[in-house]
Formats: C-alpha cells, sequence, structure tokens
C-alpha cells in the first residue's frame, strides 16, 4: 500500500514519486494550500495539497485528525525558510497529487501533543490512540529491541527458551495468588504462577542444564509507580552454576544490552554487601546515585541524657543515624524541615531532629539546634567530627529501632536527593549480597527475604541451630534505586528444604503443598541456581520514565483493572453455575 515509511523521507528522495500510508497528525490551512502532517510509527511526513489538484485537494479539505490515509505525490524540497530542523523530514515535503481515506476518524479523546492534560484514565480508556504516541511507539520499540538482544546474548551463553504452565499451583513469591475456578474440578483452583520459580527448578532437574524465559507473572499485591499485577521478567536458571558465574553472567548481558543499545558503560558493578547497605543507604536497594549517607553516632550516645538518643544507641535492637546534607541550611526553610518531619512520621519515626551549621569553626556556638540543651558540648564537637560537618550544612538524626531507622532514614535520604537535585546523572548498578535468609515480623515469625528455595550458607545442623540467624546464597541487582533483579543458589536437597519449611513455620503444610518438589529433589537434583529481572523495570530505567505504566502496550491501573476492556467484570450465573461457584453477597 506504501512505498515509503513518512519518518523516511528526507533530500535523498527529492522528486520521487512516494505513497504514504498513515494517520493526520494536523491539519492546517493555508489560504488555499492544506498541509497536511501524515504520521506512521517512524515519523511525520508533511504532504501538501493546493487547489490545482481539485479533487485530492477536496479530499484534504475533509480530513479531521486520525483519520487514517494514502496520499501520493513527489517529494521537494521545502521552500526556503519554511525548513523545520526539528523534524527528521524537516528539509522535505510531497507535493500531493492523490489522496485516499482509508478510513475515518471520530473525534479523538485527546489530541496526541496534549495528551498530559488528557488524565491517566482517558488514556488508558482510549490505549490504542495513547500508543500512537512517539514517546509510547519508542517504549515499545525498545522493549522489542532489548527482548531480541536478551535472547541472542542467552542462547550465545548456551540457554534454551522453555516455557512454563501458567496455569498452575501456588508459586509463592510473598504475594497473593490470582485463582483461576477449575470447571472438570469443581471447587478446585489453578493460580497463576508469581514466577516460575518451581518449573524452572523442576527444570534443572530434567537436566535441561540452561534455561532462560521471558515470562509473564501474576501477583496480587499492593501496586506502586514500579509494580504491575501483571508483569515479565527475564527468567533464567542454571545448573552446576555457583553465584559468581551467574552475577558474571547477569552483568555481561546487562552491560552488553545498555552499550549496544543505549550506548551507555555501565562499567563493574560494586558488590555491597545488605549489611552495608542497611548501614549507610538504610536501604537493600540503594541508590548510588545519591551522594549522601547515613552515619552511625550511637556509640556517642550511649550516655548522653536525651532519651531519645540514648534509648536505641543501647538497644541491641535499636540504631542513631546521622544524616548531613551539605549546604542545605540556606535551601531548607523551617516549614519545609517541619515537612520531613511529617514525612519520616509515615515511616513510623517518632521525630527529626536536626542541627545546623551555621559556621562550622565556631564550635558549639557556631551550631544551632532544638536539641542541643540535651547533648553535651563534647558530644556534639565529636558528632560534627564524625560527619564532616561544614558550614552550611545540616545534619538530620534518626533514632530508633533499627528497622525504623533505616526505612524512615532511606527514605529521607532519596526524598532529600530529589527534593535538592542531588542525583547524578546516568545509571549506577550493584549487586547487593550476603542476605539474610529470613525477615522477622512483628509477631517475630520469620518470612524469607528472597523466598523458600533459596539455599542458606551454612550446613543444616547450624541453620537448624538457629535459622534466624542463617545467611542466604542469594543476589539481587540494584539500579538507581530500584531492585531490577533477584536471585539465588537452591536448595537442593530434601532435608534442607524441609528444614527451611519448619523455620518458616510451615513444615507440614509445606511438606504437603510442595510434595513434588521434595520427591523431585530425591531423583537425581543437580545443585543449580539462577536469578530472574523485571523487565518491565528494566524497560522504565532505560527509556528514564518514571511509570512501570508507560512501558506495558495494555497496563492496569492502581487498583488492578484494565480500563480498556473492563476487566475484571463480573460473569453470568450460567458460567458461575458450571464452576460451582456462588457469589456471596456481602
Ligand atoms: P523476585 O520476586 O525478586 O524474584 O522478582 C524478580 C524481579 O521481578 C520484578 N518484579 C516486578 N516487576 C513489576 N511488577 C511487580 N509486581 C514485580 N514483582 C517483581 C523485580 C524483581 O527484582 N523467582 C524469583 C527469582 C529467582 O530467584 O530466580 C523471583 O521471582 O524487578
Ligand atoms: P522531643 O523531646 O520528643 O520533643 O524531641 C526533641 C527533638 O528530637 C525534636 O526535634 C524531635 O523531632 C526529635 N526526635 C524525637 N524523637 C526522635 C527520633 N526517634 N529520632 C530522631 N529525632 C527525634
Amino acid at each position: 500500500m506504501r512505498t515509503h515509511y513518512c519518518g523516511e523521507l528526507n533530500s535523498n528522495f527529492l522528486a520521487e514519486e512516494v505513497e504514504l500510508t498513515g494517520w493526520v497528525h494536523k491539519r492546517r490551512d493555508h489560504g488555499g494550500v492544506i498541509f497536511l502532517d501524515i504520521r506512521d510509527r517512524t515519523g511525520i511526513a508533511q504532504v501538501v495539497y493546493d487547489p490545482d489538484t481539485e479533487d485530492s485537494f477536496a479530499v484534504a479539505d475533509t480530513v479531521r485528525n486520525e483519520f487514517v490515509l494514502r496520499a501520493r505525490g513527489r517529494v521537494r524540497a521545502r521552500p526556503e525558510g519554511t525548513i523545520n530542523p526539528d523534524m527528521k523530514t524537516g528539509e522535505v515535503e510531497v507535493l500531493g497529487s492523490t489522496l485516499e481515506i482509508l478510513n475515518a476518524s471520530a473525534t479523538p479523546p485527546f489530541q496526541l501533543d496534549e495528551y498530559s492534560s488528557a488524565g491517566e484514565d482517558v488514556r488508558l480508556r482510549y490505549r490504542y490512540v495513547d500508543l500512537r504516541r512517539p514517546e509510547m511507539q519508542e517504549r515499545l520499540r525498545l522493549r522489542s529491541t532489548v527482548t531480541s538482544h536478551v535472547r541472542r546474548f542467552l542462547e550465545s551463553e548456551g540457554y534454551w527458551e522453555i516455557e512454563t504452565p501458567t496455569l498452575t499451583s501456588a508459586t509463592p513469591e510473598g504475594a497473593r495468588d490470582y485463582l483461576v475456578p477449575s470447571r472438570t474440578h469443581a471447587g478446585e483452583f489453578f493460580a497463576l504462577p508469581q514466577s516460575p520459580q518451581l518449573f524452572k527448578q523442576l527444570l534443572m532437574m530434567s537436566a535441561m542444564d540452561k534455561y532462560y524465559q521471558i515470562a509473564r507473572c501474576y501477583r496480587d499485591e499492593d501496586l506502586r509507580h514500579d509494580r504491575q499485577p501483571e508483569f515479565t521478567q527475564i527468567d533464567i536458571e542454571a545448573s552446576f552454576i555457583d553465584e559468581a558465574e551467574m552475577m558474571r553472567m547477569t552483568e555481561e548481558m546487562l552491560t552488553g544490552l545498555f552499550s549496544e543499545v543505549l550506548g551507555v558503560n555501565l562499567g563493574t558493578f560494586p558488590i555491597i554487601t545488605h549489611a552495608e547497605a542497611m548501614r549507610r543507604f538504610g536501604s537493600d536497594r540503594p541508590d548510588l546515585r545519591n551522594p549522601l549517607e547515613l552515619i552511625d553516632v550511637d556509640d556517642l550516645m550511649l550516655e548522653v541524657e536525651f532519651k531519645v538518643f540514648n534509648g536505641p544507641a543501647n538497644d541491641p535492637h535499636g540504631r542513631v543515624v546521622a544524616l548531613r546534607v551539605p549546604q542545605a541550611n540556606e535551601i531548607l526553610s523551617r516549614k519545609q524541615i517541619d515537612d520531613y518531619a511529617d514525612f519520616v512520621s509515615q515511616y513510623r519515626a517518632k521525630g527529626l531532629a536536626y542541627i545546623k551549621i551555621n559556621d562550622a569553626s565556631g564550635g558549639i556556638n557556631g551550631v544551632q539546634s532544638p536539641i542541643l540543651k540535651f547533648l553535651p558540648e563534647d558530644v556534639i564537637l565529636s558528632l560534627l567530627e564524625r560527619v564532616g560537618a561544614e558550614t552550611g550544612d545540616i545534619v538530620f538524626f534518626g533514632a530508633d529501632r533499627v528497622r525504623v531507622v533505616n526505612e524512615s532514614m532511606g527514605a529521607l535520604r532519596n526524598r532529600l536527593a530529589a527534593d535538592l537535585d542531588l542525583l547524578s546523572d546516568g545509571y549506577r548498578p550493584c549487586w547487593v549480597v550476603d542476605w539474610p535468609m529470613f525477615q522477622e515480623t512483628h509477631d517475630g515469625a520469620l518470612v524469607p527475604e528472597h523466598h523458600p528455595f533459596t539455599q542458606p550458607t551454612c550446613d543444616l545442623g547450624e541453620f537448624q541451630s538457629n535459622p534466624g540467624a542463617a545467611r542466604a546464597r542469594a543476589y539481587d541487582v540494584v539500579m538507581n534505586g530500584y531492585e531490577l533483579g533477584g536471585g539465588s543458589i537452591r536448595i537442593h536437597d530434601k532435608a534442607t528444604q524441609i528444614a527451611v519449611f519448619e523455620a518458616l513455620g510451615i513444615g507440614q503444610e509445606g511438606v504437603d503443598k510442595f510434595r513434588f518438589l521434595l520427591e523431585a529433589l530425591q531423583f537425581g537434583c543437580p545443585p543449580h541456581g539462577g536469578i530472574a529481572m523485571g523487565l518491565d523495570r528494566l524497560i522504565m530505567l532505560m527509556s528514564g520514565t518514571e511509570s512501570i505504566r508507560d512501558v506495558i502496550a495494555f497496563p492496569k491501573t492502581q487498583t488492578a483493572s484494565c480500563l480498556l476492556m473492563s476487566a475484571p467484570s463480573s460473569v453470568d450465573e450460567l458460567q458461575l453455575r458450571e464452576l460451582g461457584i456462588r457469589i456471596r453477597g456481602e
């Protein structure tokens, strides 16, 4: 139907007869001459109709935005003064000879150029219009480029792409399951996989050696800007490998990808232990673009009378940290500081003490703070020295249980960097290693940091004597404050697997639910491990957008619905009866 894509046209094609297809981006009537900007996925070309070509001119007069056209004409240079350097095709235009309307369009729900005023609900409801925007097309193209690069790389490393079922039983990754009722087994349900975790382990037991899959995963969890209920993983597993090999391979894949697709050199990824990440950044997914760091000051506060500080300083589960913000004194108003105190209270912090450094050489007289009266002079001076305080800085403090301090001060660190524009440019990946096996919940129960199939670093006896203290053979790849991927070496013997279920307080339940796994572990399971990366998050980072919805063709809303298809939706009574389901009217 066409000879060229719109975006291809340039002065190489002067005097050529071309045929273009696409959508009317804009139509301008310049007193007797009609300009049509015709758009396809490659760009926009300007086609001009003048009244000499009477029939086509009449057609051009009737078209409106988003009509679908086929236009024929001859490429010519734009007249002096009308060249548009911002447009790929801006040096040329097509003098139209014929024009055919392939389809009309109702008035679009929003103008593509003015999408931001449309509201996301409207954009999601009319997603097929929203996706016509060049940025959206570019992001989906990037996604396709990335998956094809990943496939090529993994194939070259000897990985086989193998599909695993999506109608399955629960695969625990810490979220709720999406359930699918079975008609043939009334009263029973499939679960959609939270990840292919167990299948990929079973594939290792099947001697497939190296597996990957661009896999769809389903998790019913609270949604955020970087989470979708349905998302895609680059899922990888290999046998007879260790952490170092899996990390090397992943790192090579990512560096190759960024270099080939974005021309960005990621360099070697620093390796940070989980403990160090929590200590310096208050987070297990630190944004290394952020120069601010938490500094421990517990030891200085052991003897002070100020209870807010000495309590946590003397508590083995407590922590007191300082966060020095260079040159913030001039910038942050009293009100902003109060806002930050409100902000940290969302993370259960009980306050946000701070010291302003008016003159770093003035000793105690050079500082100003509501807590000065609570702290002896020598402590304040040691504090200033510890954090390297300089004139113009503000030093914030967090004191509480370790988790509260890490969460609140880690979040404040991010917030300050965003507000004060402190983030460096580019991409700062790192590995976070040496994870604890478990996290303790408020009521003392253990939950896995990764998933229950992760191998502890210690032997079985040691694990059983104190599971809460066990470390995991796990590694996460983090970039710019996002957890991009997580993986581990897996348990490959039955006794350890049962011990982990027991530590989680699901001994018998685990044995019953994962009988197939425990059984498979007995028939020659190789040592194995793997990783999964969030493809959507990767594309989000690579395309520089802040919302995961911008990189998914048909995403769900914050409340996990699809506005375009009106899903989820109710089903008719007959269907429910077949499934043996009655809706409880509560
Ligand atoms: P994990 O649960 O860490 O590990 O998931 C791996 C990666 O998937 C991405 N991700 C998400 N992306 C968008 N929306 C979500 N709701 C969402 N949840 C997770 C993240 C995350 O790092 N089976 C293990 C992997 C393994 O051990 O090999 C797993 O699923 O980028
Ligand atoms: P208070 O004695 O509670 O009035 O607190 C005195 C100062 O310490 C105020 O500036 C509070 O914001 C701050 N503060 C109180 N609790 C904490 C805490 N847990 N961590 C850091 N600062 C705190």
